[in-house]
């Protein structure tokens, strides 16, 4: 696969979702060129229950996106979510050298180290190490403290992991279909790459994907995510409470849920639904207000669960901007009013923002985790190429300063056999 190629897979708990884009780290940009969807039915809750279902699903989504695009590919960006995610902060203080010097990024590596050694339990896994509030000496927070000049560096490190047997299964599922991994992402991190705006990131916002499975949740203060969790719960319990408060099957009770929301806005909607059942010939006739009262009983809980998670993180007061809610279910009829009225936080419903090089239709809340992936991706294949550059011209420099050295000492040692020579006449 070529080094300009970057491939996104979302694997959600109701659909696997494949980007394909072209890169370009000159201008720091991509071009969607193909894609793929297939169900997925390998995952509960956002857990791998069954790893051959789950590379058979893959590998569907895969196979569209490839012929979509017409590239054949080996290596993937991954998102990762679950109950098994855990966040944790603490704060890290380093003693540099006697005399103050320049802060380097072995420093920083160093601090990220101290964290690791103190917060991550045998099992576990780092997905990634954020680093924030640096104070170099006594000097007020810093956004960032390399470069900067001190004797003593003091900064909070935000490490997210998860769990190693889980992880093992996702590069397993992804091998056994001859797919290697670049990197794995938090989904909740994804998801608020493609749908905060700079301003949301900066200001303290939530992002609240609610997915098939599982609510992502993510707490982003000064440009970094300062907390993430992962809540069991998402669109999969709206449809089957639906289905077992009216004892009607799994698929029907899908199709009423999305019905409805289409509906919810309509004034001239009718207060009975009609509806085809999926086992049966017979006609399953729903009244509007009981598809309400049981949805509405899901979103609260839900909200509830967002509540709990935000009290939890203790960032609570951090939150000036609000909650921006995206994923397939925040589509739910209902859940920006409900939202609005139990939450005391601005509501937004998020869409990935317009960023170019995607295809039309692409801006869909269900498409945020995998558009996020692709912009991590993005991102580190330019940092990447940045970094392959730079070593290449120390390379070149250190090269020349040897062949300067060599031409050097070769004319000393013909000056030296020129003098040996006229010595002798
Ligand atoms: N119009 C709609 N109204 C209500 N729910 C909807 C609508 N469209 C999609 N959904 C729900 O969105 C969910 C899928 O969302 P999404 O694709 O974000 O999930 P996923 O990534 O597969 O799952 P997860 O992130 O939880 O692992 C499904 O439960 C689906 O029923
Ligand atoms: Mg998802």
């Amino acid at each position: 696969m070529d080094n300009n190629i970057a491939v996104a897979i979302d694997i959600g708990t109701t659909k696997i979702y494949v980007i394909i884009a072209k890169v370009d780290n000159e201008t720091h940009t991509f071009q969607v060129k193909g894609y793929g969807v297939a169900a997925s039915r390998g995952l509960k809750r956002g857990l791998i229950v069954d790893i051959t279902t789950l590379s058979e699903d893959i590998e569907r989504a895969v196979k569209k996106a490839e012929f979509m695009a017409g590239i054949k590919i080996t290596k993937t960006f991954v998102g990762l979510s679950g109950k098994h995610i855990k966040s944790s902060v603490t704060n890290v203080e380093l003693e540099l050298d006697n005399a103050p010097r320049v802060i380097e990024e072995k420093d920083y590596k160093k601090l990220v180290r101290k964290a690791i050694n103190r917060l991550v339990e045998d099992g576990r896994q780092v997905l990634h190490e954020i680093v924030y509030n640096y104070k170099v000496d006594n000097s007020s927070v810093l956004k960032n403290a390399i470069g900067m000049q001190g004797s003593f560096l003091k900064a909070d490190v935000h490490l997210i992991t998860g769990s190693e047997k889980e992880i093992i299964s996702l590069k397993n599922a992804l091998k056994n279909i001859n797919i290697e991994i670049d990197d794995i992402i938090l989904e909740p991190y994804a998801s608020a790459k493609s749908v905060l705006t700079q301003s949301e990131k900066e200001f303290g916002t939530v992002i609240v994907d609610i997915g098939g499975g599982t609510t992502d949740l993510g707490i982003y203060k000064r440009d970094k995510l300062i907390y993430a969790s992962v809540i069991p719960i998402g669109g999969q319990h709206f449809t089957s409470d639906i289905a077992q408060v009216l004892k009607i099957d799994l698929e029907t009770a899908e199709e009423l849920k999305k019905t409805f929301s289409d509906l919810y806005f309509d004034p001239k909607t009718e207060k009975t639904l009609q509806v085809d059942s999926k086992n049966s010939n017979d006609k399953i006739e729903v009244k509007l207000d009981v598809l309400k009262e049981i949805i509405e009983a899901r979103i609260d809980d839900i909200i509830e669960y967002i509540e709990e998670g935000i009290e939890l993180s203790g960032f609570g007061d951090y939150i000036t901007n609000g909650i921006v809610f995206t994923g397939g279910s925040s589509k739910i009829a209902g859940l920006e009013k409900r939202a609005k009225q139990l939450l005391n936080y601005n509501i937004k419903i998020g869409v990935p923002i317009e960023i170019d090089g995607l295809l039309e239709n692409m801006n869909k809340p269900e498409n945020a985790t995998g558009i996020g992936l692709l912009l991590y991706a993005t991102e580190k294949k330019y940092y990447y190429s940045k970094l392959h550059k730079e070593k290449k011209q120390e390379k070149k420099i250190e090269k020349k300063e040897q062949n300067k050295n060599k031409i050097e000492k070769d004319n000393n040692i013909k000056e030296k056999v020129k003098k040996f020579f006229s010595s002798l006449f």
